[in-house]
């Protein structure tokens, strides 16, 4: 009689200790609406972790934490502040600025797609994910130089996230934590898709390039043989229009001691010196200015940049040589690269500030 107390004792604790720590992902599944994401059918498909599935409450809750400067140390800086949707979520500084006017090293890029950026975050792709991400800018002391146990408890002891978190994911108030938060964030900035340029429109056969546009896009493509080669198209591909790797474009002068190394200050190889993560051209007209260091200020001179084939050096791309285009070339190349605004992006309400 006593073994059976004792099997009957084992399994019940083995119940408990089961409920207890997938307690939340049942929560979690049984509360939360599954949210559809519409996307293009262009692209390929997007990749969600097995333990951050989209979800209507989630989204909601990272927008609302997007936009809250209660992330940051002072109050006074949110995501936001950097990523702008009125600027393709840039901010329009060649430098971002932080709490108490601190200025950062790199411009901030669009986040436009960036749930499709599997290959790494960051101009030299150090983070792997968008949740591992998220942790950075809110400890960055240049950004929101905040500690995440300072946030984790505003969030605990605020009026509504507590509820918020309880519908995205099934937790009580102090089970409220980092890995919670980066979650919802990630949410959110999965739902920031673009695909309503002029150029997906001809794509879709519903609107039609002019003369000169068509024209550009012969020459970014290298598609024809009578016009000359400009080479964007290697690394600045469709649908995204960046193959999401790194890559040398020849924006510095190899050994110059003042410039950024890129993916080389990382890894201290000599062979990553001044690569850089291939960023987008969708809204490009919206993201000046251009670079991670924003050192040109128009689309004139990013063009006249690549047609001088920049500083060579052994670690630049050979896709990225002097040019043969006429002046008639180049004006056709930044009538196609202005094709790329999706001006629907800036007015989604889903995007915008919930507050
Ligand atoms: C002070 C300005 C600033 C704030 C605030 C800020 N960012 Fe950024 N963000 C940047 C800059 C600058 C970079 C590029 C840094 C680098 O690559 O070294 C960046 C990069 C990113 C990237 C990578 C983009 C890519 O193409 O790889 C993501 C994602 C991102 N930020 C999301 C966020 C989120 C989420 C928040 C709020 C928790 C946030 N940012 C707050 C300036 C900012
Ligand atoms: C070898 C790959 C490669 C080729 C070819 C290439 N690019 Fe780039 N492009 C990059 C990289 C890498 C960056 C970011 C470099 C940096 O910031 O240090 C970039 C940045 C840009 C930017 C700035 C984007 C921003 O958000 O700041 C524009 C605009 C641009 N390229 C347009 C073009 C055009 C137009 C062409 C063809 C004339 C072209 N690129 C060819 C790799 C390439």
């Amino acid at each position: 009689m006593k073994k059976w107390r004792l099997i009957f004792a084992i399994l019940l604790l083995l119940i408990v200790v089961t409920y207890w720590q997938g307690g939340a992902d049942m929560l979690h599944k049984k509360t939360a609406t599954p949210y559809e994401l519409e996307e293009p059918a262009l692209f390929f498909k997007m990749t969600h972790p097995a333990n951050n599935p989209l979800t209507a409450e989630g989204t909601e809750l990272g927008r609302h934490l997007f936009y809250d400067p209660i992330l940051s140390l002072d109050s006074s800086i949110s995501c936001s502040t950097c990523h702008l949707q009125a600027l393709a979520f840039t901010d329009g500084k060649a430098f971002s600025h932080g709490i108490y006017g601190r200025s950062g090293k790199r411009s901030a890029p669009s986040l436009v797609n960036i749930g499709y950026h599997y290959k790494g975050l960051f101009w030299d792709s150090r983070s792997s994910s968008l949740e591992e991400q998220a942790v950075h800018p809110i400890e960055d002391p240049l950004e929101m130089g905040n500690s995440w146990p300072t946030v984790v408890k505003r969030l605990q002891e605020h009026p509504f996230y507590p509820t918020m978190f309880k519908a995205a994911f099934g937790i009580k108030k102090d089970s409220i934590n980092q890995a919670w938060i980066t979650r919802a964030l990630s949410q959110f900035q999965r739902t920031i898709i673009s695909s309503d340029s002029k150029y997906d429109r001809v794509i879709e056969g519903t609107a039609s390039f002019t003369a000169e546009e068509h024209r550009g896009m012969t020459i970014f493509f290298d598609a024809s043989e009578e016009l000359p080669f400009s080479e964007c198209g290697h690394c600045h591909t469709d649908p995204l229009f960046t193959h999401l790797k790194l890559e040398n474009n020849g924006i510095d002068k190899e050994g110059d001691p003042n410039r950024d190394k890129g993916k080389g200050a990382l890894t201290g190889h000599s062979f990553d010196n001044g690569q850089f993560k291939v960023p987008t051209l969708r809204n490009i007209a919206l993201t000046a200015p251009y670079m991670h260091d924003g050192r040109f200020k128009t689309l004139n001179e990013v063009v006249d940049h690549y047609a001088s084939g920049g500083h060579p050096g052994p670690n630049v791309s050979p896709n990225v040589r002097p040019l043969t285009l006429s002046q008639k070339d180049k004006q056709a190349l930044i009538a196609f690269l202005n094709t790329l605004t999706d001006s629907t992006l800036l007015y989604n309400e889903t995007l915008s500030n919930p507050f």
